[in-house]
């Protein structure tokens, strides 16, 4: 990277000393990395977004939804920055509010969900039969959906962890936005059936399913997905497994269900980093997930044979963004005293979003 950005980030990271904490995704590229105060994947960020309630500024280096997150959990107080306001997430945007709310209403009307009015529920003594469950991967409105509905978020780290809540609470999951950790998590790790999931295409009147379909179904996925992760094929398994006899194929569970059933190891982004500390030397890896992290991790295990999936090159757009260039401009503003690119929730919002968030870090 750019000595003389480097130079500058350096100095307004040191100028701001205490003041400011920088988290950082573990797709995040190098140049950026190197200034985070903790790299993570979404759920030890979201952690770590709390764990500083003495700095000012929170420096968040990943994608818009994440920072919202980041401003639920720290104190009325702090400020969340994001360098670059067009590091969204394609797949958080594949859920919008009043699409969730038509879909909540089509439930009520078949009597699996309590009612709603403007998203909030008419009747707090009525159980609902289905219960939302989005992926932190969502935007802070989903969020506080899923709270006032008596639901929970969840991460890839944890996705089991939730269902199984979730199916202690209710007979339904309605599953927000990623139709692959949901489906994935369910039949691969649950031991469902495919046929127990259904497809809610909002898109479509009705979601594109019938009556009988909804009240048949145990998991209502939302047609939504990640467009990084999306790109692996079962081709690409079958590939490389000609290509390197021998390798060890590990995706992210934001695969598609195919791609995970043919892997041999499925985990979160941290799972997939502890997997390879963890390889013997010489092994060979498969990684399908992003690449800044596969690039990474090839270069920290220099004595194992660390590739990535997929012949072509696929780094997730939004995430790099985030460039030295924008870090820079976020940190010297901050040294001048001005807050660039904050992300607030409103109060309400954030109110019902962190009941869903704090059901989530409360998970046994
Ligand atoms: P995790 O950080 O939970 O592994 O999620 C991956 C991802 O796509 C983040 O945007
Ligand atoms: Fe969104 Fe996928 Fe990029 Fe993660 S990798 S931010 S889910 S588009």
């Amino acid at each position: 990277s750019d000595p003389g950005l480097v130079a500058r980030a350096t100095a307004a990271k040191a100028a701001l000393g205490d003041r400011v904490f920088v988290l950082g995704h573990h797709y995040q590229r190098d140049e950026v990395i190197q200034f985070a105060d903790v790299t993570g994947d979404s759920f030890k960020l979201a952690q770590q977004a709390a764990a500083r309630p003495d700095a000012e500024f929170i420096v968040f280096c990943g994608v818009h939804f994440m920072a919202e997150s980041a401003d639920i959990l720290t104190t009325p107080a702090q400020k969340v920055v994001l360098p670059d306001l067009a590091a969204g997430c394609s797949m958080a945007d594949m859920a919008v509010l009043g699409q969730v709310e038509t879909a909540w209403e089509r439930f009520a009307d078949l009597g699996i969900a309590a009612p709603t009015r403007g998203g909030k529920p008419q009747n707090k003594s009525l159980g609902n039969e289905v219960i939302p469950v989005t992926y932190m991967n969502s935007s802070a409105d989903i969020k506080g959906f899923v709270g006032r509905n008596k639901g929970v978020v969840c991460t890839s780290s944890n996705a089991k962890r939730a269902l199984t809540w979730s199916f202690e609470q209710g007979s339904k999951v309605f599953f927000l936005p990623d139709q692959h950790l949901g489906r994935n998590t369910a039949v691969l790790e649950m031991g469902f059936d495919l046929d127990d999931c259904v497809l809610y295409d909002p898109h479509k009147p009705g979601g594109g399913l019938t009556d009988e379909q909804l009240r048949n179904a145990r998991m209502i996925l939302w047609r939504g997905h990640c467009s990084v992760h999306g790109r692996f094929t079962l081709d690409s398994v079958r590939e490389v497994r000609e290509r390197v006899p021998g390798v060890n194929v590990l995706v992210h569970p934001e695969c598609r269900h195919e791609v995970v059933r043919a892997a041999d190891y499925v985990g979160s982004t941290e799972y997939i980093i502890k997997a390879l500390e963890a390889a013997p030397s010489g092994s060979a890896w498969a990684v399908g997930t992003e690449l800044n992290l596969v690039r990474r991790l090839a270069l920290a295990h220099p004595d194992k044979q660390i590739m990535f999936l997929d012949r072509t090159v696929c780094y997730c757009s939004t995430m790099n963004r985030i460039d030295l260039p924008h870090l820079v401009w976020a940190l010297e503003e901050l040294v001048a005293g001005r807050v660039p690119n904050q992300i607030t929730v409103d109060e309400d919002t954030a109110h019902h979003a962190r009941v869903a968030l704090d059901q989530m870090l409360a998970l046994p």
